[in-house]
Parts: C-alpha cells; structure tokens; sequence
C-alpha cells in the first residue's frame, strides 16, 4: 500500500507521521504518534469515542482518513484546555461524572467544541451536541450538568439552563440523552 509522510499540528506541536493510504486519522495518532487518549470504540463512527477537534471541530477520527489531516491542527483531551484544564474537564473532575472513563475524552472534546461555539447552551443544546457520544455507565445527565457548569465558569451559560437540566433530570430520571 502506498505511504506518505503527513504533517500534523497535534496539542501545539508539529508532528510527522509516516502512513498508509488507508489508514485512519486514528490510526494514526494512536498508532503512529503515541497518543492514545482517542479511543477506539466501534471504529465505524457510531460511538464517538474517538472524537478529536480538526482545526476547533469536532470529528470522529476513525472516519477521517490521515491523509485529510495533513497540515491541519488536531486536538485532542490533552491539549484541550492549552496548556492547563478546560472548565469542562474540571468540572467533570469535581463531579466525579465518569465511572470507566472510555467515552470521556470524546465527550470533553464535543462538548468543549459546542461551548467554542455555543457559549451558553441550554440542556437541550448539549444533549444534542453530545447525542453522538455514547456512554455505557453515567445515564448522560451528570455530564450534562457538568457542561452547563462549565458554561457558566467560562462566562457564558444561564440560569434556565441549568434548571432545564434539573427538570429533564427530575422528569426522565436522567437515563436518556
Ligand atoms: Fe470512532 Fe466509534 S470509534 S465513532
Ligand atoms: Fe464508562 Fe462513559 S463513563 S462509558
């Protein structure tokens, strides 16, 4: 199979990696560049755990071939927050909301990619921006409630929010995305 030499800006650093035509964005980071924070779940773009930002977007990385990410910026959990923790990973750290941890560094990103955009989210909006992301242990709503958190920490969120969040917790017992 043919090879080629990529480069990509990965948390900061320009990195080269040597790959096969075929081969996966996540291949590559996780094989070929050592980082394993993206995870490798379904590896057909249905789980979301191997979610990484391509140049601030949110993209699962099992569904976008190496070649694509030449000369793009990747950024994955590690260098999410620049240099120090994003709002979103400390507020999931003080709230304990993972339990194995195999979809946390996906739903960081995806929701560190909506507050980019989307600074004061309502419940609604981070459920649907994290309704690719599936979690097999936490019943979605403490990850929610995180997010929203953070929105408020970072200057953005609102109160509505917050309370939509306790009344979709309080109606559906938190089980549904
Ligand atoms: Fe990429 Fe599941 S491993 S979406
Ligand atoms: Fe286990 Fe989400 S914490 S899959």
């Amino acid at each position: 199979m043919k090879t080629a030499t990529i480069r990509m800006k990965v948390n900061g650093d320009w990195r080269r990696a040597e790959v096969r035509s075929g081969d996966t964005l996540l291949e590559a980071l996780r094989g070929r560049l050592g980082v394993h924070s993206p995870k490798e779940g379904c590896g057909r773009g249905d789980c979301g755990a191997c979610t990484v930002l391509l140049d601030g977007r949110a993209v699962r990385s099992c569904l976008v071939l190496a070649v694509e990410a030449d000369g793009r910026e990747v950024t994955t959990v590690e260098g999410v927050g620049g240099g120090k923790m994003h709002a979103v990973q400390e507020e999931c750290i003080a709230r304990n909301v993972f339990q194995c941890g195999f979809c946390a560094p996906g739903m960081i990103l995806a929701a560190a990619a909506l507050l980019a955009k989307n600074p004061a989210p309502t419940a609604k909006e981070v459920r649907e921006a994290l309704a690719g992301n599936l979690c097999r242990c936490t019943g979605y709503e403490p990850i929610v409630e995180a997010v929203l958190a953070a929105a408020k920490r970072m200057g953005g969120g609102r109160d509505e929010a917050t309370k939509d969040a306790k009344f979709a917790k309080g109606k559906k017992g938190g089980g549904k995305k």
